[in-house]
């Protein structure tokens, strides 16, 4: 019975285009996890490791709710398995969600889609009690027969089993502006274990630097009503883009990338900033091929200010540091 509902609200999902049509569809998705889920998440259950925070099960939980960003991923994803299974040869697919929260938002919902003989999935999260979520989901929404396996494991150690070939690698474990959780360190651990055929999603993660008035920048703000797709959001004029710092995807730590830090060139600070006073960080994240979040359509896309120019005296260039040895962050240095 549950099963039929989710399949519903799945192919409400992906069939759509508004912003309105995805709200309602996230909600009916976050209304049917809320239903079957008879206790409250713990909140008190965080973790840190080396290379992020691990959100408590309650704020995993809670991602379900950015609304855009929940849909646009299992639109994504849907895109990626599709064209897996759209092959002649009839493959079967293997898939490593790390980090999958109470849950697994971003698969569960999609496995009706597709048949139980053609999917094996592992899930991960460092949360005992989120696996313990998604394992009670799984019989009570009908998904027992799916080959799933469910690993109480720290993902940015994990090493995936030799004979598990992952064709599709999905990973959301992220804060805006890539701080606070261990985005970058487990993206970093599960792509150097991947073939060249597999997908990793999102797959491309773009961090930019830009002079803007963050005030005046578009975010997402607390209050469904206020959620808004890129394409209504008003981009502030005066906003000077300055350069693109990195971007993380597979090409980049197959580069042989050892680093836990990424540290930018320097930059001249304008003379005249009353129109860009803030220096800023901005993401935005290609999910799979044509599906991406913009700049405040989620959370996870916001826009992050990390020094206002007022408050620099006697220097005039600025270089950006990122750090994701221990908990990510952002450092600079001004010359
Ligand atoms: C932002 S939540 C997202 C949950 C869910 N995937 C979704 O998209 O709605 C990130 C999840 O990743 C898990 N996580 C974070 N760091 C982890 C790590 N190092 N190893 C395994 N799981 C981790 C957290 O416990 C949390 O459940």
């Amino acid at each position: 019975m549950y099963k039929q509902e989710l399949t519903i609200i799945v192919k409400s999902i992906i069939a759509s285009n508004t912003v309105n049509e995805q709200l309602e569809s996230a909600q009916q998705l976050s209304r049917f996890y809320k239903k079957l889920i008879k206790n409250s998440h713990p909140d008190d259950n965080e973790i840190l490791v080396d290379g992020g925070i691990a959100l408590s099960s309650s704020g995993a939980a809670d991602c379900v709710d950015d609304y855009i960003r929940t849909v646009s991923f299992i639109k994504g994803i849907y895109k990626a398995m599709t064209k897996f299974l759209d092959d002649p040869l009839e493959k079967k697919i293997n898939i490593v969600y790390a980090g999958c929260g109470p849950y697994a938002t971003l698969i569960l919902p999609l496995l009706p889609l597709f048949d139980k003989g053609r999917i094996s999935a592992i899930l991960i999260d460092i949360n005992a009690s989120s696996l313990e979520s998604v394992q009670n989901l799984i019989p009570v929404i009908g998904l027992e027969e799916y080959d799933l396996q469910m690993i109480e494991a720290n993902a940015i150690t994990y090493k995936i089993p030799k004979d598990f070939n992952v064709d599709l690698a999905v990973s959301e474990t992220m804060h805006y502006a890539l701080t606070s959780e261990p985005q970058v360190a487990i993206s970093r651990n599960i792509i150097k274990q991947l073939s060249s055929q597999a997908i990793f999603i999102p797959q491309e993660i773009r961090i930019d630097l830009a002079y803007t008035f963050f005030n005046y920048e578009p975010y997402l703000r607390v209050g469904q009503n206020e959620v808004k797709g890129y394409k209504e959001s008003q981009p502030y004029p005066y906003k000077v883009f300055v350069d693109r710092l990195f971007t993380i995807n597979k090409e980049h730590f197959n580069r042989e990338n050892h680093n836990l830090k990424i540290e930018s060139a320097f930059y001249m600070l304008p003379t005249i900033f009353e129109n860009h006073p803030d220096i800023c960080l901005f993401t935005e994240i290609t999910i799979f091929e044509d599906v991406e979040l913009k700049t405040g359509e989620s959370y996870i896309t916001n826009p992050y200010c990390l020094v206002s120019m007022y408050g620099i005296k006697d220097c005039s260039e600025i270089k950006l540091t990122y750090d994701f040895c221990d908990i990510p962050k952002w450092f600079y240095h001004l010359k």
